[in-house]
């Protein structure tokens, strides 16, 4: 479920964005080519638009909230994510109140919780500082935690409609194969050629109509796998020799394997979880167990960024609790957040045990 990160090397850079450069290839050669570019698009997007629940606003709240779950995470698992996460958190004020445990509670499930901390951190700051709303201007958003170019300009356009340049991973596919783009788009070469294509893409007027437009086109047409080259309304743009081939990506981190064991400790109706410390802070997890236990009770397996890790559980009736772990009884479960791979455990766990 998870997708390319576009703001993961673009955080550090705060210089503006390039002004366009007329030296990518391609055939979009004049003003009068991207003028037809744009009219093609437009009209194509008008039909197939996709109805999407961060369309309906113009909060920008709400907006930042879509853009943060929508780094790394597809539009289908984010939906009932963001419709959930504004029913419980409506406003930046009710966000910036919420004890931490809340918000990662509600994050629980969709993976990468420091962006959870950091919209958590975002709304802190916007009501210290800003009071409490959010900056409009990109310079000041890129000042808040966790945002950089791409969601400071995705705000801006998305909240404000205005036309700044905007690359995330469907708009990056679009691009590198309209431009035909051969740089790796993970290098800074082939991101700034991308961040370049866009700001002279992008019209004067009607930037969230355009973005919009790019981005639907990418997830709907111009797909990873099997593009539509046949019925793509800009194909007669479209630089690429081999669309399949682009973009180029740099080799993937190599995947490792880890095994982690945990201790499952019962007693009565109460279960004993340890608070998490890295990869899930603030999180409450199964305790982790001591070397050399036997004959799991549970087994399953689980991505984590570039791990895939198998989790075991074992039962554990001698070990006593330790100062970062604490009795919880079984029915306030619901309400602590504890990782998906634990809360899976415990599920599959609980009826066999009591
Ligand atoms: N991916 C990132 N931002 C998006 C948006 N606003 N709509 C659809 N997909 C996106």
């Amino acid at each position: 479920m998870h997708c390319c990160h576009p703001e993961r090397s673009e955080a550090q850079s705060k210089e503006p964005v390039a002004l366009p450069k007329r030296s990518i290839t391609g055939s979009l050669g004049s003003a009068r080519d991207d003028g037809a570019f744009r009219r093609a698009l437009a009209k194509w997007f008008r039909k197939n638009q996709r109805d999407l629940p961060w369309r309906r606003t113009d909060d920008p709240y709400a907006i930042l909230v879509s853009e943060v779950m929508l780094q790394q995470t597809t539009v289908a698992a984010v939906v009932p994510y963001y419709n959930g996460w504004l029913r419980r958190f409506p406003t930046l004020r009710s966000l910036a109140r919420a004890p931490e445990s809340d918000v990662l509670h509600a994050w629980e499930g969709l993976g990468y919780y420091s962006r959870a901390r950091n919209l958590h951190r975002c709304a802190r700051v916007s009501v210290a500082r800003f009071q409490g709303k959010l900056p409009a201007s990109t310079s000041e958003l890129r000042s808040l935690p966790g945002l950089g170019r791409y969601t400071a300009n995705a705000l801006t356009v998305f909240a404000f409609d205005q036309s700044l340049p905007l690359v995330e991973a469907n708009t990056a596919r679009v691009l590198a194969r309209l431009f035909d783009v051969r740089d790796s788009i993970d290098s800074t070469a082939g991101r700034e050629k991308l961040w370049n294509a866009s700001a002279r893409l992008v019209p004067a007027s009607g930037g969230r109509e355009f973005h919009s437009a790019m981005m639907d086109l990418g997830a709907l047409v111009c797909t990873a796998r099997q593009p539509q080259c046949g019925t793509c309304p800009i194909k007669t743009f479209c630089a690429a020799p081999d669309p399949t081939s682009l973009p180029v990506k740099r080799n993937r981190r190599k995947l490792i394997y880890l095994v982690e064991s945990h201790a499952w400790i019962l007693s009565r109706d109460r279960i004993l979880l340890e608070q998490c410390c890295t990869r899930w802070r603030g999180m409450w997890m199964l305790p982790r167990a001591r070397a050399r236990l036997t004959n799991p009770i549970y087994t399953a397996r689980f991505p984590f960024t570039h791990h895939q890790i198998t989790l075991r559980m074992f039962l554990d009736k001698t070990r006593r609790p330790k100062p970062n772990e604490r009795w919880f009884p079984l029915h306030q479960l619901k309400v602590v957040p504890i990782p998906s791979p634990h809360r899976r455990a415990i599920e599959a766990l609980v009826p066999r045990s009591n």
